[in-house]
């Protein structure tokens, strides 16, 4: 992981934030440095952190910070992995709830990495599942019928005070099923696997930032 190319990756991506719009700020390091460099530009916006956090890092930016409308203009956030359909897997931080429904909220999602996070195809990275507390045994007895590896993540709670599992499935794993397997689970609150949200990626490499776009098949 190099810090200087998230950062490089979080300069590139500011620059899509405009006056006037609500954006989503994610949460992790790379993120760490959009929300640093959007206080710099004292821009009239108004933001939703994605994790208290990121909200605290705010503040002390001195972005105004609002509860999460119906829509937002623009996210920007990092990753666990990306690869070259636009998947990603993201919650290492353990922020994966409230990010997903930010994303899902937003008319544009920009992922921002380094390059490590850039994958061939998805699936190395944990995918993290957060959990209704009552429910961690029953929930994880379901995700190793899914055929996954499940490890809590020890001496973790989420921002709305829940466990986490630590999930590793077979690299062949069929993620927009094990998606919708993970959805249907009673007592899952939320996990890492990013499917369709993400509109666009800032991709940094040795100081060279790349934006990638994502083509969507017209309705
Ligand atoms: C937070 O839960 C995560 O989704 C982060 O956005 C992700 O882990 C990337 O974090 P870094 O930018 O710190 O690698």
């Amino acid at each position: 992981m190099n810090e200087s190319d998230k950062r490089a990756a979080a300069l590139a991506a500011i620059g899509e934030v405009q006056p006037g719009m609500v954006v989503g700020l994610g949460t992790g390091s790379t993120a760490a440095f959009a929300i640093a460099a959007l206080g710099e530009r004292r821009l009239d916006i108004r933001a939703v952190a994605t994790s208290l956090t990121s909200e605290a890092l705010a503040r002390a930016a001195g972005i105004a910070l609002i509860d999460l409308p119906a829509r937002i203009d623009l996210t920007i956030d990092g990753t666990d992995e990306i690869d070259s359909q636009f998947w990603a897997i993201k919650g290492a931080g353990g922020a994966m709830l409230r990010e997903k429904v930010v994303a899902s909220a937003s008319a544009r999602m920009i992922v921002i990495a380094d390059s490590s996070k850039r994958v061939a195809t998805i699936g190395a990275a944990a995918i993290p599942v957060e959990v209704l507390p009552f429910a961690q045994v029953f929930v994880a007895a379901r995700l190793v019928a899914l055929g996954g590896t499940v490890v809590p993540r020890a001496g973790f709670v989420s921002d709305q005070g829940n466990p986490v599992l630590d999930c590793h499935f077979p690299l062949d794993t069929d993620h927009v099923r094990l998606a919708a397997d993970i959805a249907q689970i009673p007592g899952a609150l939320g996990h890492g696997l990013f499917l369709y949200e993400v509109s666009a990626a800032y991709i940094a490499d040795h100081g060279i930032v790349t934006r990638l776009e994502r083509r969507r098949a017209p309705d």
